[in-house]
């Protein structure tokens, strides 16, 4: 059996941020698990925003040419996701917002063109998020959450886990955290097992401290 492809999405503006480590060490857990894992930091792409020129309403494609379209085609060919952002104003960071705003040609396709997004429809993809917020609250997380469910809905990809840690906010401070770094490492092993099955729900893994 093929091994798993397993692809890491950080989009921390800093190298060795808080969700940037703790995706490294999901991939790390992933690769434990015999999968074969890759890491894009989208600080290192040029991602513009969307320009809102529609043309996707008619060709399901984005024709601004930029670093999109390669993390286009690893997004589309991956079996798994995971993808890391810190809370910036309660929400997904710019890096990320760029990038997914691009996938409006995927719901173009998917809800507009309504074509088949994969040459192998049906196929088992799934996703565990990752987010890491400074300050006590815990209301950060509901704009990412709902962010992801709709940018992993155009990627036809269920959601397998997410994991939310609050209060880390020096860089790399989470490498202190009494369980964020294991959580990491385990989540990312459990969504490379090849034996488990589609989760029903996701598993929400919280680590909030007050
Ligand atoms: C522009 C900016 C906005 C931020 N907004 C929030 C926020 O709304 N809530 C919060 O708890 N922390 C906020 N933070 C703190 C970061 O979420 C925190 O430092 C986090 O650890 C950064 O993750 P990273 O190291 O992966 O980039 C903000 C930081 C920056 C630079």
């Amino acid at each position: 059996m093929p091994a798993i492809k397993v692809l890491g999405i950080s989009s921390s503006p800093r190298r060795d941020g808080n969700s940037d480590v703790l995706l490294r060490e999901a991939l790390a857990g992933a690769e434990a698990a015999g999968a074969e894992v890759e890491y894009v930091a989208l600080r290192d792409a040029k991602i513009a925003p969307c320009v809102e020129c529609n043309h996707c309403y008619r060709t399901g494609v984005c024709r601004v040419e930029d670093d999109y379209q390669p993390i286009f085609r690893k997004m589309i060919e991956t079996d798994r996701l995971i993808f890391a952002s810190p809370v910036f104003f309660m929400a997904v960071c710019a890096h990320a917002k760029a990038l997914i705003d691009r996938c409006q040609c995927l719901w173009s396709r998917k809800y507009v063109l309504k074509q088949p997004l994969f040459p192998t429809v049906g196929r088992d993809r799934r996703a565990l998020v990752i987010a890491v917020g400074g300050s006590r609250s815990r209301k950060m997380f509901d704009c990412i959450r709902f962010t992801m469910k709709y940018y992993l809905d155009v990627l036809d990809m269920k959601c397998a886990a997410s994991l939310f840690v609050n209060r880390v906010d020096e860089r790399g401070a989470v490498r202190r955290h009494p369980s964020a770094m294991s959580e990491a490492a385990r989540l990312g092993r459990e969504l490379a097992d090849p034996s488990a099955s589609p989760p029903k729900e996701p598993a929400e893994v919280e680590l909030y401290s007050e």
